[in-house]
């Protein structure tokens, strides 16, 4: 049993040592009725179920739309808008609305290269202030889109930056503006940016990338306003969708080797995710490729996170052909936890193929050395103020407070904690860290590799060690990914001095 299943019943529990709520979750196990029925009383009664609605499934992966590149050699030059669309999503029923970048779901792909100069303008067609963040990448502060620099509506501005020597990784783009980054990025505005390097060992891999996003429709198959649960729990929908389409097939061949990455775009949804039969390999994460393959059954990741795996197509009788989700409980107070196994996209075998190889070294990764500074970032939950339920160290988000002053150049060394419900995943601007230890109920366990990673969960109850360095100055924003947490004040910031 999962301690986690307890945590709802109380939020004063939260605040009992871990010991304690271990052994109280432990005696309440058999108790009867205690079940997920009670819970999730909560939830939003009047989401249609999937089946009910018609959207068509089961087509092959929608590729994703690339963004055209005006600039000369060196230079990505290109224009995102972001404006309300209508795409026919159901048939029978009126076009659904979105809000989109240049009318696409996901929004266009962008691929530049490692030095590349990059220039993006923004038109704001919406009817609220926007920005675009350019999530993970190692920009600027006056260009990462941060909620203290609007784009109103109408207005158009332009994001520039550079992209440096082995900064090439699987990153992403989607909106920050003060507390409408949720809807914002629900209604549809999220797009990829992969940046490349001329040194890539997996060059010769063929690639699929796939964008995990979360789509709640009403019953007219519009994208349905929020309920008490989405904005307590973040916002899950009736469907997973991989790049806009729902459980999409994808091809590959008996023996083949495919390098697939892979984002969480949703705004709350931890995914478990499994291919099982087949062989996979993690060769990545948000920062881009880790030192060595590592064989894995799952991988987890939360909102924001990526993930880059090898995938040998193993095609075994009897055994389903999935990407799929497994079960996972991140702790919610009011929806219903995910027990069923999801069923992202099916794998389909188109023959058989020569299996490339896997390189056995991938890139070079050295430890952040010892901090210059340690610090504690407690996440947490309280019932009891509506205005203030979600807290980084007992503080709800203030754009005018500086929580941590740091140094250009300073290793730190963070301990995220969450002792709340729920799990929180953290994110940090400007930067990438490495994890270097991690708690499993409450037992401290060294990270077994060392990986660039800009999101990482921390289970309710759990805390998460990391070391960053911060190469440029200005004020970093930190929060939960879990977007609706962000927007309610899970947030807060980290000025670096020069
Ligand atoms: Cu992807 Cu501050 O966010
Ligand atoms: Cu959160």
């Amino acid at each position: 049993m999962n301690r986690r299943h307890f945590l709802h019943w109380s939020s004063a529990l939260a605040l009992t040592p871990l010991l304690l709520r271990k052994s109280w979750a432990e005696g309440m196990a058999d108790m009867p009725g205690m079940d997920h029925a009670a819970m999730a009383h909560g939830a939003s009664a009047s989401m249609p179920a999937a089946d009910s609605l018609g959207l068509p499934h089961g087509l092959p992966l929608p590729s994703l739309s690339m963004l055209e590149n005006h600039g000369a050699p060196g230079h990505f030059v290109g224009q995102l808008r972001a404006a309300p669309v209508s795409l026919p999503l159901l048939p029978g029923k009126p076009a659904t609305t979105f809000w989109s970048y240049n009318g696409q779901i996901p929004g266009p792909a962008i691929v530049a290269w490692e030095g590349d100069e990059v220039s993006l303008q923004f038109a704001n067609q919406l009817g609220q202030p926007s920005t675009i963040h350019w999530h993970g990448m190692p920009v600027p502060v006056g260009q990462d889109g941060n909620p203290h620099d609007p784009v109103l509506p109408g207005q158009t501005r332009d994001y520039r930056f550079s992209l440096p020597a082995a900064s090439a990784a699987s990153y992403w783009y989607h909106p920050h503006p003060h507390g409408h980054t949720a809807q914002q990025a629900y209604m549809g505005l999220a797009g990829v940016f992969v940046v490349k390097s001329r040194h890539d060992p997996l060059v010769h891999l063929p690639e699929q990338w796939l964008v995990l996003s979360d789509l709640k429709l009403d019953d007219q198959g519009q994208i349905a306003t929020s309920s008490a649960a989405d904005h307590h729990d973040g916002r899950e929908g009736q469907f997973v969708l991989v790049n806009g389409g729902w459980q999409p097939e994808i091809a590959l061949a008996e023996g083949e080797r495919q390098r697939w990455r892979i984002w969480n775009a949703s705004s709350a949804r931890i995914l478990k995710l499994a291919l099982p039969a087949h062989e996979v390999d993690l060769v990545g994460t948000d920062g881009g490729l880790i030192g060595a393959p590592r064989r894995i059954d799952s991988v987890l990741l939360s909102p924001g996170e990526r993930a880059e795996i090898v995938i040998t197509g193993r095609f075994v009788p009897g055994q389903p052909s999935a990407l799929q989700a497994l079960p996972y409980n991140r702790g919610k107070a009011m929806g219903k936890e995910q027990t069923d196994i999801l069923t992202l996209a099916t794998i389909r075998q188109t023959g058989s193929k020569a299996t490339a190889a896997l390189p056995g070294t991938l890139r070079d990764i050295a430890a952040l050395g010892n901090p210059a500074v340690k610090r504690v970032v407690n996440f947490s939950e309280n019932m009891a103020d509506p205005a203030a339920m979600f807290l980084i160290n007992g503080k709800t988000f203030d754009m005018e407070r500086v929580d941590f002053i740091g140094k250009v150049g300073q290793i730190e060394e963070w301990d995220i904690a969450s002792q709340a419900h729920m799990d929180h995943p953290f994110h940090l601007h400007g930067t990438q860290f490495q994890v270097i230890a991690r708690t499993d109920d409450g037992v401290w366990q060294t990270e077994p590799f060392l990986a660039w990673r800009d999101v990482v969960n921390i289970p309710a109850g759990e805390t998460v060690r990391l070391r960053f360095v911060q190469q440029q100055p200005g004020l970093r924003m930190f929060h939960c990914h879990i977007l609706e947490h962000e927007d309610a004040g899970m947030m807060a910031m980290l000025d670096v001095r020069p």
